[in-house]
């Protein structure tokens, strides 16, 4: 099984990983503060740094494409909202809303 490893600012959590759920999603089952409002890649209070693990998730998807800049983009920046684990592997993400 994979663990998750989610940072918020109250620290770091770590969670069975289930794939095809969205980090969103898998935060709130845990009871994890994950800045969220629309869902729908709009509001980015879930934006999102993947600092491993980038490989075993879901491509960029056109919502993020249309809300987070190339730059951020470049570096590893997400949103929550968006992004679901499509297989196993070492994945560590930090909330990092602007
Ligand atoms: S919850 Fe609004 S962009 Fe992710």
């Amino acid at each position: 099984m994979t663990i998750l490893t989610l940072v918020t600012r109250n620290g770091t959590h770590q969670v069975p990983a289930v794939t095809d759920q969205t980090i969103v999603n898998l935060a709130k089952q845990h009871k994890i503060a994950w800045g969220h409002a629309c869902e729908r890649g709009i509001c980015a209070q879930c934006r999102t740094k993947v600092e491993a693990g980038a490989e075993c998730l879901n491509e960029v998807t056109k919502e993020e494409k249309l809300r987070l800049r190339k730059a951020e983009r470049a570096v590893g920046f997400r949103l929550g909202c968006q992004i679901k684990l499509k297989r196993p592997g070492e994945v560590k993400l930090v909330h990092v809303p602007y």
